[in-house]
């Protein structure tokens, strides 16, 4: 039985990674931080998902641990020994980052090098993809319009520099020490589990709200902005394949389709029967001190290499998110 370490399983894309991860009959162990209300801290692990994180004879795969907490780290490795990490842990909200540039840095930066010591020194032979970003790129775009493996990184963001850093310390381990160490240069992904302060379950979750009459407004930042919309589900099994790829490599994952918040908004409200117009403010407040204009993935490299191919469209991931609310907001969780 093989066995995967994934850092942050209560995440939005680590909890799917476990679920993807234990259907393919892995031991899957997880860093679990520590949150003052305990309920928390798995809140995004489904109870079949709880019950299967657990070594063969019972005892629990899931490991109080921080990135910044060296001793925990060695902890948790020596226990799972694993053959696989997934490392998604970190503070990895952008506008946040400028709010606490500090920490942002701090868990990314130092996390990720902590990490990479910590199995350099217990367990050299693990294979480890690390959730890079697209906005390492920031505003940097090549002549056709697309990001891709090859495009410089200018970010524009405290996260964003701090996650160039965590690329780069990556692919310096990799070579120095002959690790296996990919990058999953992973564009916006979303999903039911999406924290609602990012933009997609946000517009989703209160547009949801306003049809069912509980809101009547909607305040957002800057419409204008661009993104390559993916599903976290997408980005798991892409991350999968680069584990199970001859040699570490860096591959950029993404749809290659972009849209703009405005585009985005309209087109979930239409989909409820509501104009958008009629509800938006625009507020200054989630704007971010240098913006980001647009993105678009060119995943070439992934899909010639790996055969790596997307299950969702924009429409799925929208329908996807939209269910979620309903069902949330009006107490239908047997949907
Ligand atoms: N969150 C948020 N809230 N974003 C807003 C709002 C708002 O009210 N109004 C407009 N936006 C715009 C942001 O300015 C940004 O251009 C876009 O919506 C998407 O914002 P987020 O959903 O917060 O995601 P992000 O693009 O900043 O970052 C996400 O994607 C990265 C990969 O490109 C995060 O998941 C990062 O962790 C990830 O690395």
């Amino acid at each position: 039985m093989k066995k995967a370490l994934i850092t942050g399983i209560n995440g939005q894309t680590g909890s799917y990674m476990a679920e993807y991860l234990l259907d393919k009959g892995y031991e899957v162990w997880g860093t679990v931080k520590r949150n003052s209300v305990v309920e928390n801290q798995t809140a995004r692990l489904p109870d079949e998902v709880l019950n299967k994180c657990t070594t063969s004879d019972g005892q629990s795969t899931l490991e109080y641990a921080d990135l910044l907490d060296m001793p925990s780290l060695i902890r948790v490795i020596q226990r799972s020994q694993p053959d696989e990490i997934y490392h998604f842990a970190a503070q990895s909200h952008v506008r946040i980052s400028f709010d606490q540039p500090s920490y942002t840095t701090q868990t990314i930066v130092l996390g990720t090098l902590n990490l990479l010591e910590a199995v350099r020194l217990i367990k050299p032979d693990t294979k480890i993809v690390h959730a890079a970003s697209s906005e390492c790129f920031g505003n940097s775009i090549d002549d056709d319009g697309f990001q891709r493996e090859t495009t410089a990184m200018l970010p524009v963001s405290p996260y964003g520099c701090s996650k160039v850093y965590a690329y780069n310390i990556c692919r310096n381990y990799r070579r120095a020490y002959n690790m296996f160490i990919s990058n999953s240069i992973s564009f916006n992904h979303e999903s039911a589990r999406r924290g609602s302060n990012f933009v997609t379950a946000k517009i989703c979750k209160i547009a949801t709200q306003i049809k069912l009459g509980r809101k009547n407004e909607i305040k957002l930042g800057n419409l204008s902005a661009k993104r390559d919309w993916n599903h976290a589900k997408d980005i798991c099994n892409a991350m999968y394949m680069m584990l199970q790829h001859d040699r570490p490599d860096d591959f950029v994952v993404a749809s290659g389709e972009t849209k703009s918040v405005e585009e985005l908004c309209e087109f979930v409200f239409n989909k409820l029967g509501l104009n958008f117009k009629d509800y938006l403010k625009i507020d200054k407040r989630y704007y971010r001190a240098e913006e980001l204009h647009e993105l678009k993935g060119d995943a070439t490299k992934i899909k010639e290499t790996l055969g790596w191919e997307p299950d969702f469209a924009f429409e799925d991931i929208i329908d996807d998110l939209l269910d979620h609310w309903h069902n949330e907001l009006t107490g239908n969780n047997d949907a």
